[in-house]
């Protein structure tokens, strides 16, 4: 095959030369003459074949990617997919010129950083990068019961769209419980939302226009970074320390007109740090000097494991702080139910805001958890949780400590389900990350986490999804991993150094 494919331009065409290229693949993988794993030409090479500009060929091959026609491997190339065979039903011979029509937002750098990662499929890989109970942690069981007594008792009621702002008993229900823990919260405080996420979404939506500055932690929760990105933010990285947001930074960032800071007070994402009482303290004096909201995500609540008292939440410092929570983490992310408190000026925007968004959370799954609530099965479901994730942390920590190289260090956290290792700066996060799923051991790397894409590096891993001896087996693994890369990057080094 010739390097330009048998491509011809024609630039009297009204058809702009990305979309010509774009079509002319197309057309010839529909015929046949492109077979399926076929490997396109780098963009480079093609475009110094068709004497045109590289990024012509880049928008092509974006436009190919949205018609599912090519799809692309980081490191590897451009390959026509097996299902870009001819489809005679569906007639996608003349598609509209999509890449011109597709909104900003959906090329958020943010979100191509996932597809980067890619997932081991080895049968006996060590998950430590999934976020979410296990299926032997997942009280499907006493959910069944619910479900049928909800319909059995409720009936066809229970089927129709939920009132906005949720369900009133389950509203009442996690008001109480928020007041028990520490959160002040009255029922009509309560929203119910689609999970942590939409209640993310929301006040993403509510407070952010597009360009508007938002801060966030410098390492924060991936899909917090997805969400406000979408929404238009212009996210700024605030450095942090081992108690928190570090304070000199945020000075210097009170005037930068931000409508929001965004924080995980009890266990950040990834890092797994825990804000200290008096970092909070600083936090809402800062918030009120500056005129910027504090958004407490409290996702890890209930997961708790050392039984030192935990410090004030941020919201009972100040009723101005907006607070979200879940039940996805403590119980199942199948409900896709969260919540969130905020301030009654800003309740008022947000409720139909979220009416726009879904026209309200599953009712019939509300009131299943009124009923999972009702009849004491989280409580019971929580009490049998910790320990085990407690004993699950303690397998890991114990295990990193002899398996871990010197210079990659690691706190141990006292709540959630992740922990975060801190690596040398001669270790690359996505570089260690490949090497461990190759050796059969998934982590998740920092790059996903940072706002710049850079920062500094790390590993997350979550202990919830796998047996203590598995979390051994994958320590061990990481472990050799790690050491492997640190003595040969720091063999390159050292080459390197000597030569100059
Ligand atoms: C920090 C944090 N907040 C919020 C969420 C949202 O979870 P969900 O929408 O399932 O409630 C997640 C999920 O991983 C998370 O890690």
């Amino acid at each position: 095959m010739e390097r330009s494919l048998g491509i011809l331009l024609d630039n009297q065409s009204l058809t702009p030369i990305y979309q010509q290229i774009a079509d002319q693949i197309d057309a010839r993988v529909r015929s046949g003459t492109l077979p399926a794993n076929f490997r396109l030409p780098p963009t480079r090479a093609l475009a110094s074949a068709l004497s045109t500009h590289r990024n012509t060929v880049v928008r092509a091959y974006d436009e190919l990617s949205v018609r599912g026609v090519v799809e692309s491997h980081v490191g590897r190339g451009t390959f026509i997919r097996e299902e870009a065979e001819p489809n005679e039903a569906l007639d996608d011979t003349a598609p509209l010129p999509w890449s011109s029509l597709l909104s900003r937002t959906v090329d958020t750098d943010a979100f191509n950083r996932g597809s980067r990662i890619v997932r081991n499929d080895r049968a006996d890989a060590v998950d430590l990068m999934q976020f979410q109970p296990p299926p032997e942690l997942r009280p499907s069981e006493q959910l069944r019961r619910c479900l049928d007594y909800v319909l059995r008792t409720k009936g066809a009621s229970a089927l129709g769209y939920a009132p906005r702002g949720g369900v009133p008993e389950l509203k009442e229900l996690i008001a109480a419980e928020l007041s028990r823990s520490g959160v002040p919260a009255r029922t009509d405080d309560v929203m119910v939302t689609t999970g942590g996420q939409q209640a993310l979404d929301l006040v993403a939506r509510s407070l952010i226009d597009p360009g508007a500055p938002f801060l966030v932690d410098e390492s924060t929760y991936s899909g917090a970074i997805n969400v406000l990105s979408a929404a238009g933010a212009r996210l700024i990285g605030v450095s942090t320390d081992a108690e928190g947001p570090d304070p000199r930074a945020l000075r210097h960032l009170s005037r930068a007109g931000a409508k929001g800071f965004y924080l995980m007070p009890n266990c950040g994402n990834p890092t797994g740090t825990m804000i200290s009482e008096s970092r909070r303290h600083e936090l809402i004096r800062w918030s009120r000097d500056a005129g910027v909201p504090l958004i407490e995500d409290d996702y890890g609540a209930d997961l708790v494991l050392d039984d030192t008292p935990q410090p004030t939440s941020l919201r009972a410092l100040d009723g101005q702080v907006i607070y979200l929570g879940t039940f996805s983490k403590k119980l199942l992310p199948a409900l896709r139910v969260g919540f969130l408190v905020c301030p009654k000026a800003l309740q008022r925007h947000v409720i139909p805001l979220k009416q726009a968004a879904d026209l309200g959370t599953s009712a019939l799954l509300q009131y299943a958890l009124v009923e999972f609530i009702d009849r004491g099965y989280l409580r019971r479901h929580l009490s049998m949780l910790r320990p085990i994730y407690r004993s699950r942390r303690t397998a890991l920590v114990d295990a990193l400590r002899e398996a871990l190289p010197d210079n990659v260090d690691f706190d141990v956290p006292k709540a959630g389900l992740l922990l975060w290792l801190s690596l040398p700066a001669h270790i690359d996060p996505e570089v260690a990350a490949r090497t461990a799923q190759e050796a059969g051991v998934m982590v998740t790397p920092s790059t996903l986490n940072s706002v710049t894409g850079g920062g500094s590096g790390g590993l997350r891993l979550t202990f919830c999804a796998e047996s203590e001896e598995r979390l051994r087996l994958g320590a061990a693994r990481l472990g050799s991993v790690l050491k492997q890369l640190d003595q040969r990057e720091s063999r390159k080094q050292s080459r390197r150094f000597n030569l100059v």
